[in-house]
Protein backbone atom coordinates (compact mmCIF):
# COMPACT_ATOMS: atom_id res chain seq x y z
CA UNK A 1 0.00 0.00 0.00
CA UNK A 2 2.67 2.26 1.04
CA UNK A 3 4.77 1.32 -2.12
CA UNK A 4 1.71 2.35 -4.11
CA UNK A 5 1.03 5.91 -2.97
CA UNK A 6 4.68 6.56 -3.16
CA UNK A 7 4.50 5.14 -6.57
CA UNK A 8 1.56 7.94 -7.41
CA UNK A 9 2.96 10.53 -5.88
CA UNK A 10 6.51 10.19 -7.74
CA UNK A 11 4.77 10.23 -10.96
CA UNK A 12 2.45 13.07 -10.18
CA UNK A 13 5.35 15.30 -8.57
CA UNK A 14 7.29 15.68 -11.93
CA UNK A 15 4.44 16.38 -13.87
CA UNK A 16 3.03 19.43 -11.64
CA UNK A 17 6.89 20.86 -11.97
CA UNK A 18 6.49 20.69 -15.58
CA UNK A 19 2.84 22.68 -15.53
CA UNK A 20 4.35 24.99 -13.16
CA UNK A 21 7.44 25.73 -15.41
CA UNK A 22 5.42 25.99 -18.36
CA UNK A 23 1.97 28.40 -16.17
CA UNK A 24 5.46 30.89 -15.31
CA UNK A 25 7.24 30.68 -18.50
CA UNK A 26 3.72 31.61 -19.90
CA UNK A 27 3.52 34.36 -17.59
CA UNK A 28 7.02 35.80 -18.44
CA UNK A 29 6.07 35.39 -22.33
CA UNK A 30 2.98 37.67 -21.59
CA UNK A 31 4.60 40.42 -19.28
CA UNK A 32 7.28 40.55 -21.93
CA UNK A 33 4.80 41.20 -24.76
CA UNK A 34 2.82 43.48 -22.47
CA UNK A 35 5.76 45.74 -21.46
CA UNK A 36 7.18 45.74 -25.32
CA UNK A 37 3.48 47.14 -26.43
CA UNK A 38 3.27 49.40 -24.07
CA UNK A 39 7.06 50.98 -24.53
CA UNK A 40 6.21 51.02 -28.46
CA UNK A 41 3.16 52.80 -27.43
CA UNK A 42 5.05 55.40 -25.09
CA UNK A 43 7.48 55.85 -28.27
CA UNK A 44 4.86 56.51 -31.22
CA UNK A 45 3.13 59.05 -28.60
CA UNK A 46 6.51 60.87 -27.98
CA UNK A 47 7.68 60.90 -32.02
CA UNK A 48 4.00 61.44 -33.34
CA UNK A 49 3.62 59.58 -36.62
CA UNK A 50 1.13 60.49 -38.23
CA UNK A 51 0.40 60.29 -42.23
CA UNK A 52 0.37 63.65 -43.89
CA UNK A 53 -2.76 63.04 -44.69
CA UNK A 54 -4.37 62.77 -41.21
CA UNK A 55 -2.12 66.07 -40.53
CA UNK A 56 -3.89 67.56 -42.82
CA UNK A 57 -7.32 66.54 -41.74
CA UNK A 58 -6.69 67.70 -38.08
CA UNK A 59 -5.21 71.33 -39.79
CA UNK A 60 -8.00 71.57 -41.22
CA UNK A 61 -10.30 70.91 -37.98
CA UNK A 62 -8.51 72.93 -35.59
CA UNK A 63 -8.87 75.97 -38.67
CA UNK A 64 -12.55 75.01 -38.30
CA UNK A 65 -13.76 73.51 -35.72
CA UNK A 66 -11.77 74.39 -33.07
CA UNK A 67 -11.81 77.85 -35.11
CA UNK A 68 -15.34 78.22 -34.70
CA UNK A 69 -14.90 79.10 -30.70
CA UNK A 70 -11.47 79.94 -30.87
CA UNK A 71 -11.72 82.62 -33.57
CA UNK A 72 -10.29 81.45 -37.26
CA UNK A 73 -6.53 82.60 -36.54
CA UNK A 74 -6.70 81.14 -32.50
CA UNK A 75 -6.51 84.64 -31.70
CA UNK A 76 -9.85 84.16 -29.44
CA UNK A 77 -13.51 84.10 -29.45
CA UNK A 78 -15.97 82.31 -27.05
CA UNK A 79 -12.80 80.30 -26.80
CA UNK A 80 -9.59 81.40 -25.30
CA UNK A 81 -6.93 82.47 -27.40
CA UNK A 82 -4.73 80.05 -28.71
CA UNK A 83 -1.41 81.40 -30.01
CA UNK A 84 2.35 80.35 -28.88
CA UNK A 85 2.55 83.53 -26.11
CA UNK A 86 -0.95 82.25 -24.94
CA UNK A 87 0.19 78.63 -24.61
CA UNK A 88 3.78 79.74 -23.31
CA UNK A 89 3.22 78.52 -19.51
CA UNK A 90 1.04 75.56 -20.29
CA UNK A 91 2.98 72.01 -20.90
CA UNK A 92 2.45 69.97 -23.92
CA UNK A 93 0.66 67.42 -21.71
CA UNK A 94 -2.10 70.05 -20.30
CA UNK A 95 -3.06 71.49 -23.46
CA UNK A 96 -3.56 67.44 -24.58
CA UNK A 97 -5.52 66.75 -21.90
CA UNK A 98 -7.82 70.06 -22.01
CA UNK A 99 -8.25 68.94 -25.73
CA UNK A 100 -8.69 64.70 -24.63
CA UNK A 101 -10.83 65.83 -21.75
CA UNK A 102 -12.64 69.40 -22.56
CA UNK A 103 -12.99 72.01 -19.51
CA UNK A 104 -16.44 70.58 -17.31
CA UNK A 105 -18.75 73.53 -17.01
CA UNK A 106 -17.63 75.53 -19.77
CA UNK A 107 -18.10 75.59 -23.57
CA UNK A 108 -14.67 73.57 -24.25
CA UNK A 109 -15.95 69.90 -25.42
CA UNK A 110 -13.80 66.71 -25.07
CA UNK A 111 -12.19 65.78 -28.16
CA UNK A 112 -11.38 62.44 -27.40
CA UNK A 113 -13.91 60.34 -29.72
CA UNK A 114 -12.75 62.58 -32.82
CA UNK A 115 -9.02 62.54 -32.15
CA UNK A 116 -6.57 60.01 -30.42
CA UNK A 117 -4.43 60.80 -27.48
CA UNK A 118 -1.41 60.84 -30.13
CA UNK A 119 -3.28 62.90 -32.56
CA UNK A 120 -4.20 65.06 -29.47
CA UNK A 121 -0.87 65.52 -28.45
CA UNK A 122 0.23 66.59 -32.14
CA UNK A 123 -2.86 69.44 -32.50
CA UNK A 124 -0.45 70.64 -28.58
CA UNK A 125 2.31 70.51 -30.36
CA UNK A 126 1.25 72.72 -33.27
CA UNK A 127 -0.42 75.28 -31.08
CA UNK A 128 2.50 75.39 -29.54
CA UNK A 129 4.73 76.18 -32.48
CA UNK A 130 1.64 78.78 -34.25
CA UNK A 131 1.69 76.13 -37.24
CA UNK A 132 -2.10 77.44 -37.53
CA UNK A 133 -1.83 80.51 -39.00
C1 LIG B 1 -17.83 75.22 -28.50
C2 LIG B 1 -16.67 76.05 -28.35
C3 LIG B 1 -15.29 75.45 -28.38
C4 LIG B 1 -14.76 74.61 -29.33
C5 LIG B 1 -15.43 74.07 -30.58
C6 LIG B 1 -13.40 74.37 -28.92
N1 LIG B 1 -13.12 75.02 -27.76
FE1 LIG B 1 -11.35 75.02 -26.76
N2 LIG B 1 -12.14 76.18 -25.32
C7 LIG B 1 -13.40 76.73 -25.35
C8 LIG B 1 -13.57 77.56 -24.17
C9 LIG B 1 -14.80 78.35 -23.81
C10 LIG B 1 -12.35 77.47 -23.44
C11 LIG B 1 -12.00 78.17 -22.13
C12 LIG B 1 -12.39 77.26 -21.00
C13 LIG B 1 -12.10 77.88 -19.68
O1 LIG B 1 -12.72 78.90 -19.36
O2 LIG B 1 -11.24 77.34 -18.98
C14 LIG B 1 -11.49 76.60 -24.20
C15 LIG B 1 -10.21 76.26 -23.80
C16 LIG B 1 -9.32 75.58 -24.58
C17 LIG B 1 -7.94 75.33 -24.22
C18 LIG B 1 -7.25 75.75 -22.94
C19 LIG B 1 -6.54 77.05 -23.19
C20 LIG B 1 -5.85 77.54 -21.96
O3 LIG B 1 -5.31 78.65 -22.05
O4 LIG B 1 -5.83 76.87 -20.94
C21 LIG B 1 -7.37 74.67 -25.25
C22 LIG B 1 -5.93 74.20 -25.38
C23 LIG B 1 -8.40 74.47 -26.25
N3 LIG B 1 -9.58 75.02 -25.81
C24 LIG B 1 -8.20 73.82 -27.44
C25 LIG B 1 -9.22 73.54 -28.34
C26 LIG B 1 -9.02 72.76 -29.52
C27 LIG B 1 -7.69 72.20 -29.99
C28 LIG B 1 -10.23 72.66 -30.11
C29 LIG B 1 -10.58 71.89 -31.36
C30 LIG B 1 -10.18 70.48 -31.40
C31 LIG B 1 -11.18 73.41 -29.31
N4 LIG B 1 -10.53 73.92 -28.23
C32 LIG B 1 -12.51 73.57 -29.62
C33 LIG B 1 -14.37 76.53 -26.31
C34 LIG B 1 -14.24 75.70 -27.40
Amino acid sequence: MMMFQKAITLKKTPKMITYAIKVNAFMWLAITILLLSSMSSTVSAQTNKLTAERQHELYNMVRQDCGSCHGMTLKGGLGSPLLPDDLKSKSIDFITLTILKGRPNTAMPPWNEIVTRNEARWIAQQLKKGAFK
